[in-house]
């Protein structure tokens, strides 16, 4: 890999730090005008002024590779810290029937929604999910995602589960979006196990946590924590064994009801709580005095009809906000960054430096990197992205469109 200087940047916005940052500090962006950035061995060696960073560079490797940045923007690789982006088939028929006001959860207790996919999940195979996960990265690396994570959960079963996670795992060897992998099996209950949630709690605690962990199949464990499918002490039982292995933790919380899964995910210092739209006050409190990151999925709500999470009291009440695309084929068949970026700021009233943080620092944060990437600093994985505009306020004005020009992942241009 050869060491790389990227100049002649008209601006660089950046959040900065190793950890999410809360509240206020959401808004601290660092800016740099006339810059440029060295990269060496994939990581960010130093980033400034284009006068003092270039004659450095050029002093360190002679040989080193030059990019002009053309007088554009260059921001952090966007992170999308929560997708289900591996599935079998797709679910349009049951988005005309919610279309047409059928409930989402009334799908689920149907057979259809997520059990739906799960079929389709059971008799696709290995390749036909690889070949359609690579595509579906190769899409979203051209909208700036470098790093993605992405759950299991249409599988439920054992063989299932591992085939999707096999999948992750040989995905990441052979394309270049970095993919954090989460254990999702608490997404529905199997018809095998209706009426019987607790026996498939027991099931995936006895079962499957010990065979993912051997196999280092997953960072995270999640949980579809939501009236009608796992219950609050259901949550909290899977995600004490999955913490006990060494798991990291995550939640869908309070989407549909508030049923205390924000406050969960707080006092279980799980890493992220995802969704929110339901959150209690007190639930708001506990996550602003925690470490835990509140992920927003604004293109869900979208999509759903439904209120946005209040994200901007969130953010005014001291939590860590992160957004997600949540793409998945049921309630959100979209990971469009632009879009998220429109919602959050023109429909969320986040300002647009609080959802560049939330969409690369926080994010990262969400799947517990924030130490290795998310923002411009020395130290980090150089992943970059050269904007068609020298103004990353461009990002929320040219509404709905892909400004990303070129994509440089662990300091190789991709894109
Ligand atoms: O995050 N809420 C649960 N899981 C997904 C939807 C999955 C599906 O409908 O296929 C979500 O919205
Ligand atoms: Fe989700």
């Amino acid at each position: 890999m050869r060491d790389l200087l990227l100049r002649n940047i008209a601006q660089i916005a950046t959040p900065e730090g190793t950890c999410a940052q809360h509240g206020t500090s959401m808004q601290s962006l660092k800016f740099y005008t006339n810059a440029a950035v060295f990269i060496q061995n994939g990581k960010i060696a130093a980033v400034g002024e284009e006068a003092t960073i270039r004659p450095a560079a050029i002093a360190a490797v002679p040989d080193i590779e030059i990019i002009d940045a053309a007088g554009k923007c260059v921001i952090p690789g966007f992170v999308d810290p929560h997708t289900h982006f591996l599935f079998g088939g797709t679910r349009v028929e049951e988005f005309v029937d919610r279309l047409n006001g059928v409930p989402y959860l009334e799908l689920l207790q149907r057979g259809g929604g997520i059990c739906r996919t799960r079929k389709d999940t059971v008799t696709a195979s290995f390749e036909q999910l690889y070949t359609q996960g690579k595509k579906i990265l190769q899409q979203m690396l051209q909208l700036g995602v470098t790093t993605v994570e992405g759950k299991s959960g249409y599988g439920l079963d054992l063989e299932t589960e591992c085939k999707l996670l096999a999948v992750m795992q040989q995905l990441q060897t052979k394309q270049p979006v970095s993919l954090v992998a989460t254990y999702l099996g608490a997404h529905a209950i199997p018809p095998e196990y209706q009426n019987q949630a607790d026996a498939y709690v027991d099931f995936m605690i006895d079962t499957v946590l010990p065979v993912i962990e051997a196999k280092q199949m997953a960072k995270f464990v999640d949980v579809f924590c939501e009236t009608g499918v796992f219950t609050l002490a259901q949550t909290e039982r899977l995600l004490q064994a999955a913490a006990k292995r060494g798991f990291g933790l995550k939640l869908h919380a309070d989407e549909m009801n508030s049923t205390g899964g924000g406050g969960l995910a707080a006092r279980l210092g799980a890493v992220s709580a995802d969704h929110l739209l339901a959150v209690s006050k007190e639930d708001i409190e506990a996550l602003a005095k925690s470490s835990t990151v509140a992920v927003l999925l604004p293109a869900t709500a979208f999509c759903m009809r439904r209120p946005y999470a209040p994200g901007r009291h969130m953010i005014d009440s001291g939590c860590a906000v992160a957004l997600a695309s949540d793409f998945n084929p049921g309630s959100c068949y979209t990971y469009s960054i632009p879009l998220l970026f429109a919602l959050a700021v023109i429909e969320m009233n986040l300002t647009m430096e609080e959802a560049l943080t939330a969409m690369t620092l926080n994010a990262a944060a969400a799947i517990g990197l924030a130490d290795s990437r998310g923002s411009i600093e020395p130290g980090k994985q150089a992943d970059l992205l050269i904007l068609k505009e020298a103004d990353y306020r461009y990002l929320v004005y040219h509404t709905g469109i892909n400004i990303v020009e070129h994509v440089i992942k662990g300091g190789e241009l991709l894109w």
